[in-house]
C-alpha cells in the first residue's frame, strides 16, 4: 500500500485515481461540518460548488426535506439555513434532513477527486475510524487536503500526518509512503500536543479568529468523537 498526500488542491490526474482510495480532508471547517452533521442524523449531504448553485440544486427538493448550509468569506450565506460552524449542526436542526453544502475550499474538492475508486470525508472528528477504514479498503491512498484556494493548509496537512501515522503504526502489512507524506507526518508530530496552536498559526486559523469564529478552532481539535467514515458517491456524500 501506497500512501500519498497532495500538498497543494491542484486536480490530480484522474487516471491515477481510478484505484485509490482518496480522504478529502478540510479541517476548518467543511469536512469537521460533514463528519459533525452525518453523525448527528443528516440523511446525506450534496457538496455544491457554489451558493447559487446550492439555490439551484434546492429547487428540487420538497422545501421541508432540505437545509442549505455553508459559507461566503467564513460567513452564512444570506438565504442559508445554516453557517459553516461544526457546532451548528445538532440533531434537533438536521435529522432526517438532506443537506446542501456550498463552502470557499472543501466542498469543491470532492467534485475534483469525483474518479477516485472510494472517496471518504477525514476530519480529527473521525480520524481513527477513517485510518481504520483505509487499512481495511487496502488500497493505494491518496490524502486530499483542501486547501486554502490553491494554497497550502498547514491544519488539513497536519491533519492528514496523523492519519498517516496512524495507519502507518496499525497496518501490518508493508506500506510505502512518499516524501510529500513523510513530510505531512513530520509535520503532525511537530504539533500533536498542540493541534489548536497549529490552527491559531493558520493563515484561515487566523482569518476565522477575525471573523469571530475562534470557538471553531478547539471545537475542530477535538479528536475521535464518532466512528462513521461519510463517503462521496455520485455526487452524494452518506454512510454507504
Ligand atoms: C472551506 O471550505 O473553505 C471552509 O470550510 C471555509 C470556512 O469554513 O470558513
Amino acid at each position: 500500500m501506497e500512501i500519498d498526500i497532495q500538498l497543494l488542491p491542484s486536480p490530480p490526474d484522474s487516471d491515477t485515481l481510478i484505484d485509490r482510495t482518496v480522504v478529502v480532508i478540510d479541517v476548518l471547517r467543511a469536512t469537521s461540518v460533514i463528519v459533525q452533521a452525518i453523525s448527528q442524523g443528516a440523511l446525506e449531504i450534496l457538496p455544491s460548488a457554489s451558493a447559487e448553485e446550492a439555490f439551484q440544486m434546492a429547487k428540487v427538493f420538497p422545501q421541508d426535506s432540505i437545509l442549505l448550509g455553508g459559507e461566503r468569506e467564513s460567513e452564512k450565506v444570506p438565504g442559508f439555513d445554516l453557517g459553516n460552524s461544526p457546532k451548528e449542526y445538532v440533531a434537533e436542526r438536521i435529522r432526517g434532513k438532506k443537506l446542501i453544502l456550498a463552502t470557499t475550499n472543501g466542498t469543491k474538492a470532492f467534485h475534483l477527486v469525483s474518479s477516485g475508486k472510494e472517496i471518504l470525508v477525514g476530519s480529527f472528528f473521525n480520524i481513527g475510524a477513517a485510518a481504520r477504514r483505509c487499512l481495511e479498503s487496502d488500497r493505494d491512498l491518496l490524502i486530499f487536503p483542501s486547501g486554502d484556494e490553491g494554497d497550502f493548509s498547514l491544519e488539513d496537512t497536519i491533519c492528514g500526518g496523523m492519519l498517516i501515522e496512524l495507519i502507518t503504526r496499525k497496518g501490518k502489512k508493508s506500506i510505502s509512503l512518499t516524501d510529500a507524506s513523510y513530510s505531512a507526518q513530520i509535520l503532525y508530530q511537530g504539533f500533536k500536543d498542540n493541534l489548536l496552536r497549529a490552527f491559531q498559526l493558520s493563515h484561515h486559523g487566523k482569518e476565522l479568529i477575525i471573523r469571530g469564529f475562534e470557538d471553531d478552532l478547539l471545537y475542530c481539535a477535538r479528536i475521535d468523537m464518532t466512528d462513521i467514515v461519510p463517503e462521496f458517491k455520485a455526487g452524494v456524500i452518506r454512510v454507504q
